[in-house]
């Protein structure tokens, strides 16, 4: 079965954050297909990034969609800031709050595409039961909360199985994949199902962002 190169979203957490605007500039330049954004509230997560003020700096500075993974609890109070700011995915963790099937319809209200994030503990039924409102299944191959982890290998079953789930619903949902991806982590993760990435240090950590990102597409050796 012939299969599409996967979307390169590179995690905005690793970039020098004096720079952003250029930063973005220039990972649009070198080829990444979206914007990951990572935001902390060193409650849910034992860190902090980086709020809708900043999103909102940023969304003149490119025209690449802005994947936003909500690491913060509760999640609802602050949805439509987010979607004030310019971003076009919303993902959160089913953990965050008690009511994840509103959230998502909130977020569709807002005319935003959703999506669920299943940290390394967190079953795929989590993703299953409200799969008829899902556009995006984003797989932690990390704890979240920092950039710079090593990929989490029991998560490649889960990967395949969300694949056979996401197949079954025939609905286009992407499956992304987040935490430890580099040229070496993101073949396994393709053989699995996944289509989408998020890198962080494996983009910004490299010389040649260009290069990087397409090591990771697999276009060229890594
Ligand atoms: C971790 C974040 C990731 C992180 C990935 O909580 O969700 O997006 O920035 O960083 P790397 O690619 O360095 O593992
Ligand atoms: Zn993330």
């Amino acid at each position: 079965m012939p299969q599409q190169p996967p979307l390169i979203a590179p995690s905005l957490l690793a970039a020098d954050f004096a720079r952003l605007g250029e930063e973005v500039a220039a990972i649009e330049k070198a080829g990444a297909d979206w914007l990951h954004l990572d935001v902390m509230d060193g409650h849910f997560v034992p860190n902090i990034s980086f709020g809708p003020v900043v999103v909102k700096a940023l969304r003149k500075h490119t025209k690449m969609p802005f994947d936003l993974h909500l690491m913060i609890a509760p999640v609802d109070p602050y949805l439509t800031a987010f979607a004030d700011a310019g971003v076009d995915h919303i993902i959160f963790h089913p953990e965050a709050g008690p009511h994840p099937h509103r959230t998502l319809q909130v977020i569709h209200g807002l005319g935003k595409k959703a999506g669920l994030v299943l940290n390394p503990g967190t079953p795929i039924e989590h993703a299953a039961t409200v799969i008829d409102l899902l556009d995006i299944i984003l797989v932690m191959s990390v704890n979240p909360g920092f950039g710079g982890q090593k990929f989490i290998h029991s998560q490649l079953e889960k990967i395949a199985a969300l694949r056979r789930l996401i197949d079954a619903s025939g609905r286009d949902i992407r499956l992304e994949v987040d935490g430890g991806i580099d040229p070496h982590t993101a073949p396994a993760c393709i053989a699995a199902g996944a289509d989408t990435f998020v890198a962080g240090t494996a983009v910004f950590g490299a010389p040649d962002y260009a290069a990087s990102i397409a090591a990771i597409r697999g276009g060229t050796q890594g």
